[in-house]
């Protein structure tokens, strides 16, 4: 398939109007986009990722108006949480209406749906005037997508076009709050914090499986590996000098090192040195967390080691992406 790199709105949303699938910027990450109402649309996404087709994916609206044609009930608590929170980096986890496509939500009762707050993805979303149902735009496993670049990177020749509208802004996922459970759960933490939600409406909870490496996943897309660069990845726990010293010793083994590191951190005699972001500011983290772990794929290493530099907030999200990546791998 061509794959056009130029799209106007108005062409991407004629594309998937006719059942095409369509890259769009969001805040969050790129989204691989089509019609959330025809399963020929949506197969065409699985085939594209490579994704299994027992992951559900979120469905997008431009106004509050279509959400009757996504969820067929909007509990007290979810209109809150939509009151409060979109156009945002939220989704929220409803009963879903009988004309989403059966694949959108591989075969559940719930769908995810969110407004998100990018100005190109409003505009296509109006333009449209369709749901579309969109995961992240890379290949199932890969960083999502925070530039145009990524997106081409993985998906050329997979895709009828990508709307390029530069860096995403907050750089990871949308926070998942499934609101068919009383209390309301967190099944992904993301751009809107556990803080804001509980806020809002009160106390929640959170999936066990976020905090438990054991336990059984409550959201299908949270048991598979994700984000992760080909050289195996390790969190360091510890100070400096047990960083530098965990270094030379992989180097004494022979091996390349490649570290990520706060931007004027100290290199610590690594073979390759990534930066994202800065110390005490979460979202310079998360803007620049997965462009990083990309990059990290164009030099030759034989393990990646990496500082907890995040903080809260926003940084339990970074968080959860750097355990997935690094395989729930520390270095104690
Ligand atoms: O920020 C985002 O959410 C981006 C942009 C494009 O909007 N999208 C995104 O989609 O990250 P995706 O497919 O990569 O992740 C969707 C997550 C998966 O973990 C999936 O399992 C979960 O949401 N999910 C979707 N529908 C669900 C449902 N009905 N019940 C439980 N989990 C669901
Ligand atoms: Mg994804």
């Amino acid at each position: 398939m061509d794959t056009r790199f130029d799209l106007t709105i108005e062409e991407a949303a004629a594309l998937l109007r006719r059942g095409e699938v369509v890259a769009f910027p969001t805040e969050t990450v790129y989204g691989l986009g089509a019609d959330a109402t025809s399963a020929a649309a949506i197969q065409k996404i699985f085939t594209a990722k490579g994704r299994p087709g027992d992951n559900p994916l979120i469905v997008h609206i431009g106004l509050r108006e279509q959400l009757s044609q996504v969820v067929s009930e909007i509990p007290e608590v979810a209109q809150k949480l939509m009151d409060a929170f979109w156009p945002g980096p939220l989704t929220i986890i409803l009963p879903k209406q009988a004309g989403i496509a059966e694949n959108v939500t591989a075969g559940l009762s719930s769908v995810g749906v969110r407004i998100p707050a990018h100005p190109a993805a409003l505009a296509l979303l109006q333009a449209c005037k369709l749901p579309i149902a969109a995961p992240s735009a890379n290949v199932s496993g890969r960083p999502s997508p925070t530039q145009a670049r990524h997106v081409a990177d993985d998906l050329t020749g997979k895709l009828a076009g990508i709307l390029d509208g530069g860096a995403t802004e907050i750089g990871l996922e949308s926070t998942v709050i499934d609101c068919t459970s009383t209390p309301p759960m967190i099944l992904r933490p993301g751009g809107v914090t556990r803080e804001q939600i509980e806020a809002v409406i009160g106390s929640i909870t959170i999936a066990e499986s976020l905090t438990d490496a054991d336990s059984a996943p409550k959201s299908p897309g949270m048991k598979y590996t994700h984000y992760a660069p080909r050289a195996p990845l390790y969190m360091v726990r510890g100070d400096d000098a047990r960083f530098r010293c965990l270094i030379a010793e992989a180097q004494a083994e022979g091996k390349r090192v490649g570290i990520l590191v706060p931007a004027d951190q100290a290199d610590y005699g690594a073979d390759v040195v990534l930066t994202c972001g800065r110390i005490g500011d979460p979202l310079s983290v998360s803007k620049a967390l997965y462009a990083a772990l990309r990059e990290f794929d164009e030099y030759e290493l034989d393990v990646i080691y990496l500082a907890p530099f995040y903080g809260a907030d926003l940084g339990e999200a970074i968080g959860n992406r750097l355990q997935k990546a690094s395989g729930h791998r520390v270095m104690d």
